[in-house]
Parts: structure tokens; sequence; C-alpha cells
């Protein structure tokens, strides 16, 4: 194609891959998702619409968005008998290791890829299977580590909805849906939908490409998420922050620590592989993070550290040089945090948006029946040459 660099289909030796799901233009900021810019998707659609258009490569009409909703109604209650997993992990369990777990789960509670089972053809069953429970296995995750009974989800509320009122609705105390909550959880999952090749899509891709299912791949993908350069950097930024905070707000002697290379110490949510200017996701959510501020009346004292991170970062000569910028993960926890989801929570909220293009990227894959090969990074051989055996005793 024109402008498009052809890569080898299916793995190349260096793991390269060809996609038209989402195109990324990292020196000038740019994200779309089969051609939509990612600000007009974040601004006009719920997440659902845009999950719709991630899966089946077109927005929805009404009909096909109320048929998928549907399907996220109908396929929302886990097994009966997986209610039992969250008895015998330990409290402190964390929610990553819990998701990664059950998601694995669902492929012997659920018969997938049974086409008979999938009247649209190809994976669409077990995707609206995938997105729906993901919702209800992070909440019940929530409240099992809490000692709170489990709240079902409900056919009277929408995607987001549906996942704050398990979250935060109790017997004895009813949890009042705050629409500017709504609103913004379902931004930030459209903003996390997919984002190209990056370390867990590449891990899904990687894992399906040897014919394993879909559901041990995403697994595998949220446990690639899980690293604080990956996922895990939106708890790693208000960890961060809440440090700097505890520290007398002392954050240039944080910017000098990591700018020092003897220090390990890095500026947690600042930097990208492929953004080389600020991360459009970071700009959206840095706005979306403001408004919540403001209609909540909260002073949050990690935002104002957070402001003044960013502003100094972006005149430092070092990070200049280096094209250091907020990415997705510096104000999507502050967010959270507002809405009241435990910090131990937010990178299971990443893993919550980007459902739809690990699944989206896995069907690709699977679907190119000419090109599918089973992936197989090449390595550079830097070990000894060959050498003579050398019996115990000569050892
Ligand atoms: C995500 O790939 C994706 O698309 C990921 C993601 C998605 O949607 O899937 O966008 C989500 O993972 C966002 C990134 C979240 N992670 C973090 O915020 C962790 C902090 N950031 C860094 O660890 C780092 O920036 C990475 C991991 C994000 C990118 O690492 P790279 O591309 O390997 O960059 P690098 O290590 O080669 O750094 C280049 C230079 C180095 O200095 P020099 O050797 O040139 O002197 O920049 C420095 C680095 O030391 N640097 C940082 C830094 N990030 C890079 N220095 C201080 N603080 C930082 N955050």
């Amino acid at each position: 194609q024109t402008g498009y660099i052809t890569l080898d289909s299916g793995f190349s030796n260096t793991g390269s891959c060809t996609s038209a799901i989402t195109y990324l233009d990292g020196a000038n900021g740019i994200l779309d998702y089969y051609g939509y810019a990612i600000e007009e998707l974040a601004e006009n659609c719920s997440f659902t619409e845009v999950a719709y258009l991630i899966l089946h490569k077109e927005l929805p009409t009404y009909d096909q968005l109320e048929s998928f909703k549907h399907d996220m109604v109908r396929f929302a209650l886990l097994h009966e008998d997986m209610i039992h997993f969250f008895d015998h992990f330990p409290p402190n369990a964390s929610p990553m290791s819990i998701l990664s777990t059950s998601v694995n789960a669902l492929h012997n509670y659920y018969p997938e890829m049974d086409e008979e089972l999938d009247p649209y053809g190809g994976y669409t069953v077990t995707a609206a299977r995938l997105l729906s429970k993901i919702r209800t296995i992070a909440a019940f995750s929530y409240k099992k580590s809490i000692g709170h009974p489990l709240v079902y989800p409900s056919a009277r509320l929408n995607y987001c909805e549906n996942f704050l009122n398990m979250m935060f609705d109790r017997p004895n105390l009813p949890y009042r849906i705050r629409p500017e909550f709504a609103s913004a959880l379902n931004k930030l999952l459209i903003l996390h939908a997919d984002h190209e090749q990056n370390c867990s899509t590449s891990t899904v891709r990687l894992v399906g490409s040897s014919g394993c299912n879909l559901y041990a791949s995403i697994s595998a993908g949220i446990s690639a998420l899980w690293g604080p350069l990956h996922g895990g950097a939106n708890q790693a930024v208000v960890k961060m922050l809440e440090a700097i905070l505890h520290d007398g707000g002392d954050f240039r002697k944080y910017i000098e620590k990591a700018k020092d290379k003897n220090d390990p110490f890095r500026l947690s949510g600042f930097g990208h592989r492929v953004y080389k200017t600020f991360d459009p996701r970071a700009k959206i959510i840095k706005q979306s993070c403001a408004e919540i501020m403001n209609l909540l009346e909260i002073n949050d004292p990690l935002l104002d550290i957070a402001l003044e991170l960013e502003e100094i970062a972006r005149t430092d000569d070092y990070f200049v040089s280096r094209n250091l910028y907020p990415n997705v993960d510096f104000y999507s926890g502050i967010i959270y945090r507002a809405m009241g989801i435990p910090t131990n929570m937010f990178t299971v909220m990443f893993a919550m948006g980007r459902m739809p293009g690990w699944i989206a990227q896995w069907t690709e894959m699977v679907e190119d029946k000419e090109n599918a090969r089973i992936g197989r990074p090449r390595q550079v051989y830097a070990g000894n040459t060959r050498r003579p055996f050398v019996p115990m005793k000569d050892r």
C-alpha cells in the first residue's frame, strides 16, 4: 500500500506483522482505529460502539449496536462454579493474577470457536463473552478482596454503569451511579481499546500463533500488561506521586533521580517507544481529569504534583532531548482514584479497555489463513563457540 512499509505477513523474523486495526503516527501523535481519529471516537461514542468497530471493522448501525449491547447483557454472568474461584485466592491476591487465571479458566466453562454456537461466524460470540465477562471478573475480585457480597450485573445498566454498580453497590448502602464517572470511564476505556503491536498485544499474537485458544492467549496478554513498564505504569504513577507528596512535594528531587543514570528510578507515566511527542490519549485524559476534579470540587494534591512534573519535564533538556512526554498512564490513575477505584485495580481497568484490541488482533492473525505462521523471533548468538565435553572428574 502507498505510504506503508509492506511487512512480512504473519510473523517475520523480527516479530513484525501487518494489521489494519490501528494506525499510530508517533512523530505527530496520531492514533486511529480503522481510520477514525481517537479524539472523535472518545468524544462521540460509547465504549461498546468502539469495541464493535474494533471487532467488526465498521462503526455499528443502530440495530447492530442494540444487538451487541444485548450480547453484553446476555454474557455478563459468570458460570456459578467460577464464583468459588474467588474464595480460594488469598485476600491480598493481585487482581491481575485473578484476572489472568480466571480468563484462562473461561476456556473450560464455555465451548469456544464452536461455529454452531456462533451464528455470526468468526469468533463474535466468544468476543462478546470475553468483553462482557471481564467486567464481572474484575468487580467480583474486588468485592471478594474487601469481604463484601457480590453484586450481579444488571440488564438495566450500560457497560460502564454496570461495572461501577458491581464494584460499589452494597445491600445496605445503595450506590448512586454518577453520570460523570460513567462518562469518564467510557472515555478511558475507548482510549485504551487498542494500540497496535505493544508488548501485551504482541504477546496475545505470539501465544495465539501456536494455535492456542483465544482465552489462553489473552490470559498471557494480561500477564504482559501487568509489568510496571507497560500497563502497570498507571499504578506506578500514583505510587510515585504519593511518594513525592509524602516527601514534602519535592518533585524536583524525583526529576533529578529520573535523570541519574546510576539510579534505576524512572518517571512513571513518561516516555513511549512509539510516541516522540505528546501521547494523544494523555491529552484527552488530562483534560478529562481536570473536568472530573472541577465537577467534584476535589483538589487532589497528586494532580497538582503531576502537572508540576509535566511542566518541568517539558522544559528540561534531559526529557526534551529524549522526546519524553506524558503517556496514557500518567493521568489515568488520578481519575480512577477520584472514582474510588483502588490502586491495585488500575491495571485491571487498562485490561478491560484493551480487551477489544486483543481479541481483534488475535482474530485478524488467526483469520489470515494464508499467512498464519507460528511466531518465532530470531536471536543473535553471543555464547561460546563449539568446545569439547569435560567429564565430571576433570571439572
Ligand atoms: C504503555 O507500546 C505501547 O503502545 C504501550 C502502551 C499501550 O497502549 O499499549 O502505550 C501503554 O505501556 C505506556 C508506557 C507505560 N510505561 C511507563 O510509563 C514506564 C516509564 N517509561 C519508560 O520505562 C520508557 O519510557 C518506556 C518503557 C515506556 C519506553 O521505553 P523505551 O522505548 O525502551 O525507551 P528507552 O528505555 O530506550 O529510553 C530512551 C532514553 C533512555 O535514556 P538514554 O539511554 O538515551 O540516556 O530515555 C530514557 C532512558 O533512560 N527514559 C527515561 C524514561 N523513559 C525513557 N528516563 C526517565 N524516565 C522515563 N520515564
